[in-house]
């Protein structure tokens, strides 16, 4: 009954994919479980380097025989005053003196090298090919075609959905304003779009003639429905599988997970450099009392990278980033099958209903 233009074209039995979830949660596990049920599962691959990537395709292919994604970040030049990192350092330091951690760290590596990862994928002869941040350079695009990669784009409006269509993606996510995790937007004079999934989808819909995933806030078997009557060729779901046991989330993000209601995020560009919606801390508080600038993404992702870290290590949520989407309520425990099947079998009874509504009163 779920059979789309996006099912057929990935050769996968129900138009749900779980989101590429960079940073910890997207496990083997979690892609493989979720392929497994039906889905299409995404590596959230923009943080490994080319070497654990590698290694973590072939996890992958030892849990499943299944098509599955892999996400990239596609890259920013970003350039930032040495005024603004010294005292961004300086500040954070009051951090790194309550975790127990040195203070006045050298600058880390900002990033993964993405031309090395690409090359991985190429030479991995992925199924799927997903990026986030932009669009990447028309020989990467034309080298996953040649290998038969199906490659899908990003958009947060109409305008970054059309440029993706013309680079030649096969299929567009469109992520609306709920969506946890960070924003997508790449069109400089967009640089403030949130546009809510119910209108964004229907609109690039109309726009585009590629198939388009819609993403944000989705979390049962209703928003499936909704998203593929608003003309959505399948689902993207991120913090519907952030609490599943696959998930490698940590134990305490999870709990926040469950126990947050639907008020409780907010976007920020505090942990990153790049706008990013996740649940309220105390450092997205303290920080809004930040009188200096924030240094642009990826540099100031780098620069908190150490207090988060030790932040997980001593279960203290306040100081992580729990990027989480505003569907919070609807969240739950069960396994990454479990969600999908419950996905699948809440929209057949509601298409049902539905049918069996219009009938009568027809
Ligand atoms: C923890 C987390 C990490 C994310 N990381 C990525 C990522 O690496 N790449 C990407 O394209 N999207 C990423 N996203 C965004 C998702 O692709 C998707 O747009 C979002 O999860 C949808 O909203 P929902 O969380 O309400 O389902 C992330 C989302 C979350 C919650």
């Amino acid at each position: 009954m779920f059979e789309t233009k996006l099912t057929r074209l990935l050769k996968i039995r129900y138009p749900i994919f779980q989101a590429p979830m960079a940073g910890g949660p997207t496990t083997p596990e979690l892609v493989a479980a979720v392929s497994n049920a039906g889905g299409l599962g995404n590596l959230g691959a923009g943080y490994l380097t080319p070497e654990q990537l590698r290694s973590t395709i072939h996890m992958i292919r030892q849990l499943t025989d299944q098509p599955f994604g892999v996400n990239l970040f596609v890259p920013e030049q970003p350039i930032e005053s040495e005024e603004a990192i010294d005292q961004m350092t300086a500040y954070l330091n009051q951090y790194r003196i309550e975790l127990g951690i040195a203070t006045n760290p050298l600058l880390p590596k900002f990033s993964e090298s993405f031309e090395e990862q690409v090359q991985v994928l190429l030479e991995e002869k992925i199924s799927v090919f997903s990026f986030t941040f932009g669009i990447p350079p028309h020989d990467v695009i034309q080298a996953m075609k040649e290998r038969g990669t199906v490659i899908i784009g990003t958009a947060t409006t109409v305008e970054e959905a059309k440029c993706l269509e013309v680079a030649g993606v096969d299929a567009v996510v469109a992520q609306g304003s709920e969506a946890g995790g960070h924003r997508g937007t790449f069109l400089k004079n967009n640089s403030d779009a949130q546009i809510g999934t119910i209108a964004l989808v229907p609109q690039i819909v109309d726009h585009v003639s590629i198939p388009v995933i819609a993403s944000g806030g989705i979390m049962d078997g209703r928003g499936l429905v909704a998203s593929l009557t608003l003309g959505a060729a399948a689902i993207q779901m991120g913090t519907a599988f952030l609490a599943c046991p696959e998930s490698g989330a940590h134990a305490t993000y999870k709990q926040k997970i469950l126990s947050a209601n639907e008020d409780a995020t907010e976007i920020t560009r505090v942990y990153s450099g790049k706008a990013a919606r996740g649940i309220r801390t105390k450092f997205i508080n303290d920080m809004h009392h930040y009188s200096g600038t924030i240094p642009a993404y990826p540099i100031q992702n780098a620069m908190t990278r150490d207090i988060r870290q030790a932040a997980a290590k001593s279960n203290n949520p306040e100081y992580l980033s729990l990027w989480a989407g505003q569907g919070l309520r609807l969240a739950n425990d069960g396994s990454a099958a479990a969600i999908v099947k419950q996905t699948i079998d809440q929209a057949y009874v509601l298409v049902k209903a539905m049918e069996k509504t219009l009938q009568e009163e027809g």
